[in-house]
């Protein structure tokens, strides 16, 4: 089901120095990565940046869901330094690659409430999938079917793991493939889609990455859905021609392409969706 890939390094292995020096040689090579490519004064607006950013915090290590949802099915979807360090990403993208940073159960079950669609015609795809957290809470509802794309080979390892891993009885789709590649390549099928984004780049990749999925839409005008949450540069979907705004709250915003086809006062979201969503779950 999913692309298996070679692993070059075990995660959490332990090692030889012990947890204490694999933080601190995951601190160092960050920090040696971000000062070749920042340089020294932008390494450390960055770190003050991230260090005064509570959202990030919040959003990091608040209370939301996480951890009952990791342990009722098993799995391993929080941040976490030494899965989180990029070392294994040998692609000049990942400088401009976001940390990993899960979407807050919670907040992603009441962002798939508010989709306008019928699931079972759409593919959801999450570029930037992580460990897969969202790819795991999507498949609580009948998608068509569900992809991630993630750069980070270590990443990429434990959702293998979590998708093994996870077992419930309301799973309503079990297509999920989740792919170890850069999400700036990637061709989205031309059938309808929900593309999420988390902020999984700088605006350089971004915008690459929007005007790929327009050049698909100019391509195969088809319906497009664009969920994304704490939307950094929304400003790119918000002046293409090719999508309009559904939605736009505090925390997300929801574009659909002009084709989409939905205004937001006509929509009746599809019964048993809430309950599938249940925080319960
Ligand atoms: C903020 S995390 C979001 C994780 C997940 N989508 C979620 O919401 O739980 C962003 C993820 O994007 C990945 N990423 C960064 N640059 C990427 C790229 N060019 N292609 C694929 N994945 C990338 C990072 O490794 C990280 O796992």
């Amino acid at each position: 089901m999913c692309q298996a890939s070679r692993v070059n390094r075990t995660m959490g292995s332990g090692g030889g120095g012990g947890r204490g020096a694999e933080v601190v040689g995951a601190v160092s090579r960050l920090l040696r990565r971000s000062i070749a490519h920042r340089g020294v004064v932008g390494t450390a607006g960055f770190i003050l940046e991230l260090a005064f950013n509570r959202r990030f915090w919040r959003r990091a290590f608040g209370k939301d869901g996480t951890a009952e949802f990791d342990a009722n099915f098993g799995i391993d979807t929080r941040a976490s330094l030494l899965q989180t360090e990029i070392q294994d990403i040998v692609n000049p993208n990942w400088i401009h690659g976001a940390l990993y940073t899960p979407t807050p159960v919670e907040r992603f079950r009441e962002m798939l409430a508010a989709l306008p669609i019928r699931h079972q015609e759409f593919t959801f795809i999450d570029f930037g999938s992580g460990k897969g957290r969202v790819l795991l809470l999507a498949s609580e509802l009948p998608f068509r079917a569900i992809i991630g794309l993630e750069l980070s080979q270590n990443l990429h390892q434990v959702t293998l793991r979590n998708l093994a891993s996870y077992h419930s009885e309301t799973q309503a789709c079990k297509k999920i493939d989740c792919l170890l590649m850069d999400a700036i390549l990637y061709d989205v099928p031309l059938e309808p889609s929900v593309c999420y984004f988390f902020n999984p780049f700088q605006e350089p990749v971004m915008a690459q990455v929007v005007r790929r999925l327009e050049a698909s839409l100019e391509a195969a005008p088809r319906p497009m859905f664009i969920l994304y949450y704490t939307p950094l540069f929304q400003h790119l979907f918000a002046t293409s021609k090719y999508f309009r705004e559904f939605r736009a709250t505090e925390y997300y915003a929801i574009y659909q392409s002009t084709e989409g086809g939905l205004s937001p006062d006509s929509f009746v979201p599809e019964p048993g969706v809430r309950e599938r969503l249940s925080p319960s779950r």
